[in-house]
């Protein structure tokens, strides 16, 4: 039996954090045997928002295909490419776009949220509305059944089935519907408790060394009811204890879980212990970046491999999708 296949993206706007770790990466990775993975670096998506600063954009690809390999993604089992290298997800773009409603487009709840939230941003842009339906041409050229994505992205899978039954109705069976397959949000938190985000300044990156780490996890804000270290502490509520059940052995999280509550334990010493866990976590990330970023043409073969891959598979559903459409 034929594996099914999956797909999914990230825009290059940045070094990978923790949260994008636990939160994605890990899961890309652990779906890697199961699943014939596609993954693949939006870079034209990184335009929608950013289309006047695009100087970082070549170093970012790189950077965040290092961050991959590091997180355990393996171009020998999925393949790895780069968005606009793959000239075929314009074309299918520009079709859907002429079957796409525009109310679909308009009642998209991450449209009206960003368009708030970065309003010092000019987004009333046709590129930034039609963001949903350069993913579904993402998703759909390659035929995926399934589309690892965290909450916020399942409003943009469904517009995508939308838009291939729509599609499959006016030229006929074509696209598969593809589903979400939806990633736990990790619940680690960024140094000062807010969601960990390169914008807030609180994240600790994938590729942080051991003394970066050391530093952050210094300055990590425990159970704020916990004043003096004569206090009692929650470590339900304290992100230095999620970090505990993710790096440290059960152990030292059951000690921990006792001491905090009894104030047996200080957050200095904790936060140490908990130091020393997540940098031997890391190590091994660390090491593998290391062994890839040296070998200057690695990440480039790998992206040509995969981008020879993807181009393939692409190009056969576009002779498809052609002849479906009669142009
Ligand atoms: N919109 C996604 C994000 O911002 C990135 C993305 C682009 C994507 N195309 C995709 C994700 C296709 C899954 C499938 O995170
Ligand atoms: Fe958090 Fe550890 Fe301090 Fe308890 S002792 S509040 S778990 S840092």
């Amino acid at each position: 039996m034929a594996k099914m296949r999956i797909l999914s993206g990230m825009r290059p706007t940045g070094p990978l954090h923790l949260g994008n770790y636990h939160g994605a990466l890990a899961n890309w990775a652990a779906m890697q045997d199961t699943y014939d993975g596609f993954f693949f670096v939006a870079d034209w998506h990184a335009l929608t928002t950013d289309y006047e600063t695009t100087g970082a954009i070549q170093d970012n690809i790189r950077e965040m295909v290092l961050d991959w390999l590091a997180g355990g993604l393996d171009p020998a089992r999925s393949t790895l490419f780069v968005q606009s290298h793959v000239k075929e997800h314009a074309e299918l773009f520009l079709l859907l776009s002429m079957i796409t409603p525009v109310p679909w487009l308009e009642r998209n709840p991450t449209y009206k949220d960003q368009i708030v939230q970065l309003e010092n941003k000019d987004l009333s842009t046709f590129g930034f509305l039609g963001y949903p339906v350069l993913q579904a041409a993402d998703i759909i050229i390659y035929k995926a059944n399934g589309v690892p994505v965290g909450i916020d992205q399942v409003p943009h899978v469904e517009l995508t089935r939308e838009i291939v039954r729509r599609f499959n109705f006016i030229y006929g069976n074509v696209f598969p519907e593809p589903q979400a397959l939806l990633t736990e949000t990790s619940k680690i938190l960024g140094l000062d408790r807010r969601k960990m985000s390169k914008s807030y300044q609180n994240a600790i990156y994938m590729s942080d060394d051991p003394e970066t780490v050391r530093g952050k996890v210094s300055q990590m804000v425990t159970d704020p009811r916990r004043m003096r270290k004569k206090d009692p502490g929650d470590p339900d509520v304290c992100n230095v204890f999620t970090f505990h059940r993710l790096y440290s052995d059960e152990a030292l999280v059951t000690r921990v879980n006792a001491e905090c509550r009894t104030a047996a334990i200080g957050c200095v010493e904790c936060k140490k212990l908990m130091a020393e866990n997540l940098v031997t976590g890391m190590a091994p990330l660390l090491e593998k970046r290391r062994k890839y970023a040296e070998n200057k043409s690695a990440v480039e073969d790998i992206i040509r491999e995969g981008d020879a891959r993807a181009r393939a598979a692409a190009m056969a559903t576009m002779e498809e999708v052609r002849a479906a459409v009669r142009i």
